[in-house]
């Protein structure tokens, strides 16, 4: 697999395309950025320890039946992916209040939801990615009702795979984002799921062992991204 020209720079992400016109190489960046870009900071070992992150899950959720796009590590901070047409709508989960949530609604931080909630977003930058539901999804075509109902029904798949896995490592998925792309005519999960995608507590303290340390401005942004993979087994050198 060769890596050609540069695609798409995301904020943490760079995407290249391939020899393959069916394959993307994406590169982890250190770069990391909260707050629509706002806050960016270059973390040293964050790149490696993502990519790595990233297709340690993507293979558990395929190996549970959940289609993605990951084929395979192509160095310590590259994958090659499929090349998909990207659904421009964010999945969230959430299983405890945090974040968004909690500033929308004024619930209480680390509440239990039963059942958890869904929610969409619009993946746009400049709007600052704004909620969304089915019906303005479907109207403005940025997903199908068919593709929303695949999606959801994916990201609850996700939640009963990924929640018990961190609850096996000692801690509580709070919360995640996904996005898919079609591929052949498929849905299929794209992006990346790591740490910085999703919140994750220490089961005991609900210490944060995710992105909302950098967030927060808490320090060991990397060691805690590491501690969970070492929990669920990875290692990192
Ligand atoms: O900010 P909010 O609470 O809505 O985020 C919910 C979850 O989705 C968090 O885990 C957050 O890291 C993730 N997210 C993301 N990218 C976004 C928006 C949210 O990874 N653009």
């Amino acid at each position: 697999m060769q890596k050609r020209d540069l695609l798409y720079a995301g904020k943490a992400k760079s995407v290249y395309l391939s020899d393959d016109p069916q394959r993307l190489v994406l590169h982890f960046r250190d770069d990391t950025s909260a707050f629509d870009g706002k806050k960016k900071e270059a973390l040293e070992r964050k790149g490696m320890v993502n990519n790595k992150f990233n297709a340690f899950i993507m293979e558990k959720l395929q190996a549970a039946g959940i289609p993605t796009h990951f084929e395979q590590l192509l160095s310590d901070t590259e994958c090659v992916v499929k090349k998909m047409e990207m659904i421009p709508v964010e999945c969230v989960v959430r299983n405890l209040a945090a974040g968004g949530l909690v500033r929308r609604l004024g619930v209480e931080e680390g509440i239990e939801l039963a059942p958890p909630t869904f929610e969409l977003f619009l993946k746009n930058d400049e709007k600052g990615d704004p909620m969304i539901n089915e019906s303005l999804a479907e109207t403005f075509g940025w997903a199908t009702p068919a593709q929303l109902s695949t999606m959801k029904s994916l990201t609850f798949q996700v939640n009963d795979v990924l929640k018990q896995l961190f609850l096996d490592g000692g801690m509580l998925l709070v919360d995640y984002k996904l996005e898919f792309g079609v591929f052949e005519g498929e849905i299929v999960l794209g992006d990346e799921f790591s740490p910085d995608g999703c919140r994750l507590w220490d089961a005991e303290t609900r210490e944060k062992l995710d992105k909302d340390r950098f967030r927060q401005g808490l320090g060991g942004v990397i060691e805690a991204y590491e501690e969970v993979g070492r929990r669920l087994g990875m290692t990192f050198d």
